[in-house]
Formats: C-alpha cells, sequence, structure tokens
C-alpha cells in the first residue's frame, strides 16, 4: 500500500517535471510567434512583409549568428534599430524565450 503510494507520488513529480520543461519551450515560441514573427518570419530568415519593407536581417547573416544569447536578449530588452524595447511588455524569462526560439533557426 505505502509502496503503491509512494511510486505515485514519484509519477506525479516526474510527470509534473516534464510538463515544466515542455511548457517553457512552448511558451517561448509562442510569444515568438505573437510578438517576433510578424518581423522576423517562421523561420528566422524575415523574407516577408514586414521583415522585407524594415530590412531585418535573416539568421542565415554572420552578423546575427555571431551574437550570443546574451547580447541578443539585451537587444531585444532595450530595442535595436527600429525594434522597439520589449522590457516594459515582456518578462526577461519572456524575452530569453523568444530568444531562445529564435536561436533555434541559425545553423
Ligand atoms: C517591428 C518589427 C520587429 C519585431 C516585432 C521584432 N523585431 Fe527583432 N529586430 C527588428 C529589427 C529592424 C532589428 C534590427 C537589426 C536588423 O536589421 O536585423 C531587429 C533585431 C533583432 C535581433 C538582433 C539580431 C538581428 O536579427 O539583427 C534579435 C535577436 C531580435 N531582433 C529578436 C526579436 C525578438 C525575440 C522579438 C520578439 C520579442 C523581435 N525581435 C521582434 C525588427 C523587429
Amino acid at each position: 500500500m505505502n509502496n503503491t503510494i509512494r511510486s505515485i507520488v514519484v509519477l506525479a513529480v516526474f510527470a509534473s517535471l516534464v510538463c515544466a520543461v515542455g511548457f517553457a519551450q512552448s511558451s517561448g515560441e509562442a510569444i515568438y510567434k505573437q510578438k517576433c514573427l510578424n518581423c522576423h518570419g517562421t523561420d528566422g530568415l524575415a523574407s516577408s512583409g514586414i521583415g522585407k519593407i524594415m530590412k531585418v536581417k535573416s539568421v542565415t547573416d554572420p552578423e546575427v549568428k555571431k551574437l550570443t544569447e546574451a547580447e541578443m536578449i539585451e537587444m531585444v530588452r532595450n530595442g535595436c534599430g527600429k525594434m522597439q524595447p520589449y522590457k516594459d511588455e515582456l518578462t526577461k524569462a519572456q524575452i530569453k524565450g523568444s530568444v531562445d526560439y529564435f536561436r533555434t533557426f541559425i545553423k
């Protein structure tokens, strides 16, 4: 009996850890799609719409590739060129999440 309860608890804890990780990833993706995609594009190439008009650099650009995650987070927090600052709109964790998602396009 005790063992059964213990294994249920272990399973529940394990399941919640998995969910927490899954949620963190998908929330970065969700924020990117909501806030960043219009300019940076579905694949970070900024090849259509506003991205093209604003001449947003593609993730294939060496200038973008050489940026570290921390530099990108700073640029998004404080704004960069025509990009607005996001520090009042998004939390640091949300900005990190969307930047991490953006960085998955860098090859
Ligand atoms: C209104 C259009 C617009 C939106 C929305 C936007 N950006 Fe940008 N972003 C730009 C422009 C313009 C630059 C300036 C540099 C450039 O030419 O790429 C830039 C630069 C960047 C850079 C520096 C690397 C680079 O491409 O030059 C990162 C990283 C970045 N944006 C991420 C984001 C993230 C994450 C979001 C969403 C939270 C976001 N951007 C939303 C237009 C936008």
